[in-house]
């Protein structure tokens, strides 16, 4: 017999958590099946909220991520209120310095977004913002309303704010099979178990392309940190997040500092490389000199779930009862409020946001009843 439950969820990264903890704080019956939760990109990445240091051009993708950062500090409150744990969310602001070299962009930069929140700062004004940034630094934007949030923390407070909500949540599972009887969704199969539900949301991050024909690569990140603190040094030097062309300087409170990433098509290949911790080193040490000095801690990688245009695919499907929330790319820890808001209401009432249209499987045009 199949186990059955009203909606299940395929893929525990923060996308999936996120939508399934909207849906049990409505009431609904939700389980989530998930790979091993140590791969998915929630735990490789490094947590920054930056609609504005990411450059993202203005459209329906901006106003998403925009509307997702504002969402950001109440939703972590109610979640860190419903279990008593912390996600570490720090409104730091983002500086994103500039060499001689990038300086020719500077005079079209602002066309990324009109808005009062971000503003230019010359290297007088930007290094007393931050004390020890490179000489080389001739100038940068500040972005104060860009933020971050300890990404593994947050997947730690998503789980057990599921699990609380009563949400059952089944680790280390692959699903192998999808079935469908006509335009529906009928049962999912694992290989020790089959389940049935009304409805199916598919959020697996870089592996979606494994049980339906969504057209989703993995685009590796390499990342590795390092610890500031040392017995001579006793507190987080740097206070704010720092996103360089080549490289990006995330803090902790605890003293670390994650230090990313770099963007590989070469499938799930995941090794960390010489070639790439080093060029990951260099621009960060060129970016803030003191790195070279600090603790070495670790590396790792993780892939981002990337579509041909790089924005995530979210909504209906050709089945009516499989939604999609997959492909954020390099945004993925932004999106996770607004993901789980959007689609909760796309399922529960049917109501579809406006910018859902944009974001649709359908632009790709594939023929899904002709290949699954
Ligand atoms: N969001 C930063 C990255 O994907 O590297």
């Amino acid at each position: 017999m199949p186990s059955t439950t009203e909606v299940l969820v395929i893929g525990g990264g923060l996308i999936g958590l996120a939508t399934a903890v909207e849906l049990a704080q409505q009431g609904v019956e939700v389980t989530v099946i998930t790979r091993k939760l140590c791969e998915a990109a929630t735990q490789s990445a490094a947590g920054m909220l930056a609609p504005q240091a990411e450059r993202l051009s203005s459209g329906p993708l901006l106003d998403l991520c925009l509307r997702s950062r504002s969402l950001y500090a109440d939703w972590v409150q109610t979640l860190e209120n419903l279990t008593g744990l912390d996600a570490q969310y720090w409104p730091c602001g983002i500086l994103a310095p500039l060499y001689e070299a990038d300086l020719i962009d500077q005079n079209s930069e602002p066309q990324f977004i009109l808005d009062t929140e971000h503003q230019w700062l010359d290297y007088s004004a930007l290094s007393k913002q931050q004390l020890g940034l490179s000489s080389d630094v001739r100038g940068g934007w500040w972005f104060p309303a860009d933020a971050q949030v300890d990404n593994q923390a947050l997947a730690k407070v998503l789980s057990a704010a599921a699990q609380h909500l009563g949400v059952t949540i089944l680790e280390g599972v692959n699903v192998n099979t999808i079935k469908h009887q006509g335009n529906r969704i009928c049962q999912i199969s694992t290989p020790t178990s089959h389940w049935q539900a009304e409805v199916y949301i598919l959020a697996m991050g870089a592996w979606s392309g494994d049980l339906l024909p969504i057209p989703i690569q993995p685009c590796k990140g390499q990342m590795l940190s390092v610890h500031a603190i040392t017995p001579s040094h006793g507190e987080q030097p740097l206070q704010h997040v720092l996103f360089g062309t080549e490289v990006y300087l995330v803090p902790r409170r605890n003293g670390r500092i994650l230090i990313g990433a770099t963007n590989e098509n070469v499938g799930f290949q995941s090794h960390n490389t010489p070639l790439g911790i080093q060029a990951l080193l260099a621009a960060a040490i060129r970016l803030f000199p003191q790195i070279q000095h600090m603790i070495l801690e670790k590396f790792w990688s993780g892939f981002r779930p990337t579509t041909p245009d790089q924005e995530p695919i979210l909504g209906t499907s050709p089945y009516e009862n499989l939604f999609l929330a997959t492909g954020h790319h390099r945004n993925g820890i932004l999106l996770a409020p607004i993901t789980g808001k959007i689609m909760a209401n796309l399922i529960l009432s049917g109501t579809s946001d406006p910018l859902l249209d944009c974001f649709n499987c359908q632009r790709f045009g594939y023929d899904w009843h002709a290949s699954f």
